[in-house]
């Protein structure tokens, strides 16, 4: 693709950001339909947040993403935020709508879509959900409208119950946020069908961590870790031994990565060409299944 005077262009944004697998994965959609657009990564400070968002604005960079440190501190330069992310409280994906910057939140529906394109129909089924950080907000906000039964474990035991309060109260289903402790997790486990890692736990440098004993799982369960980094964790190489339905971290990353592209283009992602980008760049960085 020759970049011209017409070749739009798009972006990330955070610190640090050299690793981010998003210019791959969308510049591979580019070519792949032809889009006469580039995306490329800025590492961009703290203190030069409200700058970069002054930029994107001046400049006319058309979308952006928006990763770590920056993901809550970039809501008060927006001019609107979508209902997913103004109740996470996060943004990590920005439409410039002539002028207008409009952020959205993809981690949700990007899990969500995980499951289902991984044949995982949330409706009338039990979840277990172990992270109410940024990510595991996002995903219960989703799952919420969905399932039929959430439950949060956290190990802030007060942010998961906070969080269970406002999805109750917003959408009026059964949701139950409790600590993250051996004694609490054994005993939701028995009784859902798809569990959800949503914290850090497991992602390197600590590959070997698990926060759920292989004894807890089951044929039965549907495993899904979010962490990609191995793509397969410990916790999903347990679940697969004991003959678990599992789900990759980088199906997440693919459709949040997908969701994110609809919303700039308004139109469907080629989803087999991202997935393939970004597994290619994984492997050859060493971060296959077992590292
Ligand atoms: N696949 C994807 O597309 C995708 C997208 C977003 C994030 N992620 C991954 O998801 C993970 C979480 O990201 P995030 O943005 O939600 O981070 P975050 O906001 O910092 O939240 C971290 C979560 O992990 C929990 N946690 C951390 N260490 C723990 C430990 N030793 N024991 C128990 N719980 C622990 C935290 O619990 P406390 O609240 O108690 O501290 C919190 O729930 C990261 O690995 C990230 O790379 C993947």
């Amino acid at each position: 693709m020759e970049v011209s005077g017409k070749t739009k262009v798009f972006c990330v944004i955070g610190n640090p950001i050299e690793h981010s697998l998003s210019p791959i994965m969308h510049n591979a959609a580019f070519r792949h339909l032809n889009i006469d657009a580039v995306y490329v990564a800025f590492k961009v400070e703290e203190e030069a947040l409200e700058d970069a968002v002054m930029g994107m604005r001046s400049l006319g960079i058309c979308g952006m993403n928006v990763t770590m440190p920056h993901k809550t501190a970039i809501v008060k330069y927006l001019d609107e935020t979508d209902p997913a992310a103004k109740f996470v409280g996060a943004v990590n994906t920005v439409l410039n709508a002539d002028g207008k910057l409009v952020g959205f939140n993809t981690d949700g529906v990007g899990a969500l879509r995980a499951l289902e394109e991984n044949h995982v129909k949330p409706r009338g089924k039990k979840f277990l959900l172990l992270g109410a950080g940024g990510a595991g907000r996002a995903i219960a906000f989703q799952l919420t409208q969905e399932a039929d039964e959430l439950i949060i474990l956290n190990r802030d035991a007060n942010k998961a119950r906070v969080l269970a309060d406002a999805l109750r109260k917003r959408f009026n289903k059964k949701v139950i946020g409790e600590s993250l402790s051996y004694n609490v997790l054994k005993e939701w486990i028995k009784n859902v069908d798809v569990l959800i890692n949503a914290t850090s736990v497991g992602m390197h440098p600590n590959q070997n961590e698990t926060l759920v004993e292989k004894s807890l799982l089951r044929p039965e369960l549907t495993v899904m870790d979010i962490v990609y980094d191995p793509i397969e964790t410990k916790l999903l190489k347990d679940a697969k031994s004991v003959g678990a339905k599992v789900i990759y971290g980088t199906e997440m990353l693919v459709f949040q990565g997908a969701a994110s592209f609809e919303i700039w283009f308004d139109r469907p992602a080629p989803v087999n060409v991202m997935r393939e980008s970004i597994m290619e760049r994984l492997q050859a960085r060493g971060l296959g299944f077992g590292r």
